[in-house]
């Protein structure tokens, strides 16, 4: 499953390599260039500020993933989101996330700082010993690693 398949960039490569993709996203205009590449994928228009798809509740998936897109909500919608894909995740499988993103709020605050012109204010970009603490209390193992000074991968399982 991809969250925020977007025109399914992310995915495109395993849909060629013969897995099932099923992606969520709340533009039609997505959606619809993401079905024209994976005709066999299958495609939930929703918001994931509601967390996932209630239709989804009976799907099982071996690899949840998502990159750019869970900037777009805040931690607590993000948590919820990570708690209700953690259900519908196969035994084994992983979350894999990757976003713009941060270890600790002091290299938030530098980047922010450098890149003052450019910043969005209106996007909630992930702190890993924050976000990983509050995945922790729930019950799940969380790791995380910087791959460039405002990316980071996530992995929930
Ligand atoms: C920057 S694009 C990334 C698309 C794709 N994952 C990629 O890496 O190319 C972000 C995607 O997230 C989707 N998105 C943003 N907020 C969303 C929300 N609240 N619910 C569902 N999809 C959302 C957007 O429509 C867009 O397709």
């Amino acid at each position: 499953m991809d969250i925020g398949v977007g025109t399914g960039l992310l995915t495109y490569d395993l849909y060629e390599e013969g897995a099932k993709i099923v992606g969520i996203d709340f533009s039609e205009e997505m959606i619809e260039k993401a079905k024209d590449k994976m005709p066999d994928g299958a495609f939930f228009l929703h918001d994931i500020n509601q967390g996932i798809p209630e239709d989804m509740c009976n799907m099982r998936f071996d690899f949840i993933v998502s990159s750019y897109a869970i900037h777009h909500i805040d931690d607590e919608s993000k948590l919820n989101l990570i708690n209700s894909a953690k259900e519908i995740l196969r035994e084994g499988g992983m979350i894999i996330i990757a976003d713009i993103a941060f270890q600790t709020e002091d290299d938030l605050k530098k980047c922010k700082t450098t890149y003052m012109d450019d910043w969005d204010v209106g996007e909630y970009y992930i702190i890993s010993e924050k976000l990983c603490n509050e995945i922790n209390k729930r019950g799940l193992r969380c790791d995380y690693k910087q791959i460039s000074n405002c990316a980071g991968v996530l992995v929930v399982y």
